[in-house]
């Protein structure tokens, strides 16, 4: 703004200098009255071409001004642009925030009704066993009261009891086992041990404890991991998602009998990540599937075992305590499962 008035007011300088410079030649006019007509009409002359170029220059003075003054509203425009632009950032990133909020929300309540319905059946089938057992009991010592027990009656009341007390205990172990998953769902970062250890080692140490298991079947386990990866996080949460990964091949990859090969490669990325790949060699996921095998409670073997919390619970520990992603690649049909899971090899300590 300062440099506009300064060259506004150089140029009122000049005007004034020319000004006096035209009236001077004016007046030189007037006293060459009685010259020679040959010097007259030459300063004539001169003074004509020296007022036009008086008049162009003032019409560019008048230009360039114009242009300044385009350009000082171009810039205000850009910087009242810009902050529109910062603004509108602004608000997507507390929308995104918002949105997170609602799905953490979301699948939270999805894991709740989920909850409700899984501890449902166990509960109502362990409960309508103990009425009936209830029953029979009440039954027995009204006999018993009316010195009316036959050794038929007796006998029929010891199957009853044998089978509802049955039944009661292993719903009772099913719903227990449902409420130990739902505790590992709500991961607790703070719960689980951080500290410093050997990637390779760690990931040796946890597929190790699962060999019986594997072996069981005729898998082979390959990992690939340079040595002297030194990771400072969550082994626990680590060796809980190779753990379930690998559960998982056994129990949807393959055919019983049939055997596979499970391999897990991991190394540290350029940026100080470490990319670990799982694959098996198995049927692979139905594309229809792959969008909701980390949804809670998604299983395509409810009723035999399966609850659909194992990827779920990996997830939250990938994105939880290992500050990571997971995704599942896309793989053609029947070319296997793979998984890449990616979390930084040293997690940020906690505000
Ligand atoms: N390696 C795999 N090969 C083929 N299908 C898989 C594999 N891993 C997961 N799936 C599919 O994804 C589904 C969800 O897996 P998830 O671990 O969440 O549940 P689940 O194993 O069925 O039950 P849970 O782990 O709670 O006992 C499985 O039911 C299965 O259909
Ligand atoms: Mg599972």
């Amino acid at each position: 703004m300062s440099s506009e008035t300064g060259e506004t007011g150089t140029a009122f300088n000049l005007f004034d200098a020319e000004e006096r410079v035209l009236a001077s030649a004016t007046e030189l006019e007037h006293r060459l009255a009685d010259a020679d007509p040959g010097i007259r009409q030459g300063v004539a002359a001169l003074t004509e071409a020296y007022s036009r170029s008086v008049r162009e220059q003032r019409r560019l003075v008048k230009v360039s001004d114009r242009l300044q003054h385009q350009l000082a509203t171009l810039n205000q425009e850009l910087g009242r642009r810009r902050a529109e632009a910062e603004e509108a950032l602004d608000r997507l990133k507390e929308a995104q925030e918002t949105l997170v909020q609602a799905e953490k929300l979301a699948s939270l309540g999805a894991l709740v009704g989920g909850v409700a319905h899984e501890i449902n059946t166990p509960v109502g089938i362990a409960l309508s066993c103990a009425s009936h057992l209830a029953d029979a009991t009440s039954d027995l010592q009204r006999l018993f009261a009316a010195d009316d027990i036959g050794i038929d009656d007796f006998e029929r009341f010891l199957a009853t009891a044998a089978d509802t007390s049955r039944l009661i205990m292993a719903n009772c172990e099913r719903a227990a086992d449902l409420i130990g998953s739902f505790k590992q769902v709500a991961v607790d970062r703070t719960s689980s041990e951080r500290r410093r250890f050997d990637l390779a080692g760690s990931i040796a140490e946890t597929l190790t404890s699962l060999t019986p298991r594997l072996r069981q079947e005729g898998h082979k386990v390959e990992i690939v991991c340079p040595p002297g990866i030194d990771v400072d996080g969550y082994p626990g949460a680590l060796s809980q998602i190779l753990v379930n990964l690998a559960m998982n091949s056994v129990t949807h990859g393959y055919d019983p009998g049939q055997a596979g090969i499970v391999r897990i490669t991991a190394a540290l990325t350029e940026d100080d990540m470490v990319r670990l790949v799982y694959s098996d060699d198995g049927k692979g996921i139905p594309e229809e599937h792959r969008n909701r095998i980390f949804d809670p409670f998604f299983t395509t073997r409810r009723g035999s075992g399966g609850t659909g919390l194992g990827l779920h619970i990996v997830y939250n520990l990938a994105t939880g305590p290992l500050q990571g992603s997971l995704s599942l690649d896309n793989l053609p049909a029947q070319a296997g499962t793979r998984f890449t899971l990616i979390f930084p090899r040293q997690i940020a300590r906690a505000p």
